[in-house]
């Protein structure tokens, strides 16, 4: 095998991992946002959301910001291109809408992990701080499973841009 094949395999291995392990962690942090929503028991709630606080810093943030680059890395650094087909251009407007709703929303996950420490604070208050961290985390799940699934299918359809890339001068889309 020669080098710049192991690179590639390499940097796949790397977009795979991280992609792919970007859902678990949120499929993680949506259970535990579902059970700051509705646990009767003070304990788990009250442990839940730092705990979701740690997983939304620590893992899905490095995760999504590691997909988002090595998919451009894969896109740039071999023969698919970054805007040639359409499938690679889905995955990377989703990938980047989910990214940047990430990045401005994790605040309120902070907010979370900052009530749960409030004593004074009653369990339906603790519930009702659960409710967009739960819209947010099935939203977020349910986007990125179309770009696993294109990974998988890679469906046909070249952009204009694509075509002229592979045809030049005698693309029909010219
Ligand atoms: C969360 C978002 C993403 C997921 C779940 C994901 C998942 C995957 C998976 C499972 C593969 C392997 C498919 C195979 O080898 O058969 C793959 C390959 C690939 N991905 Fe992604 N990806 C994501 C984001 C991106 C982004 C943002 C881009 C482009 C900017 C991208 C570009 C690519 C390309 C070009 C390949 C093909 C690599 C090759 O076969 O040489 N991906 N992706």
């Amino acid at each position: 095998m020669t080098a710049a094949v192991d690179l590639r395999n390499f940097a796949l291995t790397v977009h795979v991992t991280s992609s792919v392990g970007l859902l678990g962690s949120i499929a993680a942090f949506l259970a535990l946002a579902v059970a700051g929503m509705t646990s009767q028991d003070v304990h788990m709630v009250r442990a839940a959301y730092p705990a979701m606080d740690l997983i939304a810093r620590l893992v899905i943030v490095p995760l999504a910001l590691t997909s988002l680059l090595t998919g451009l890395i894969q896109s740039m650094g071999t023969p698919w291109g970054l805007f040639r087909h359409y499938w690679i251009v889905v995955k990377l407007l989703l990938t980047v809408f989910a990214s940047v709703v990430l990045l401005v929303k994790i605040e309120l996950v902070g907010h979370a992990a900052r009530l749960a420490a409030e004593p004074a604070l009653s369990l339906a208050d603790l519930h009702a701080a659960g409710i967009q961290l739960v819209v947010h985390a099935a939203g977020g799940l349910i986007v990125l499973l179309v770009p696993t699934a294109l990974s998988v299918y890679k469906p046909p359809g070249m952009t204009r841009y694509g075509w002229r890339k592979q045809y030049g001068k005698h693309s029909p889309l010219a």
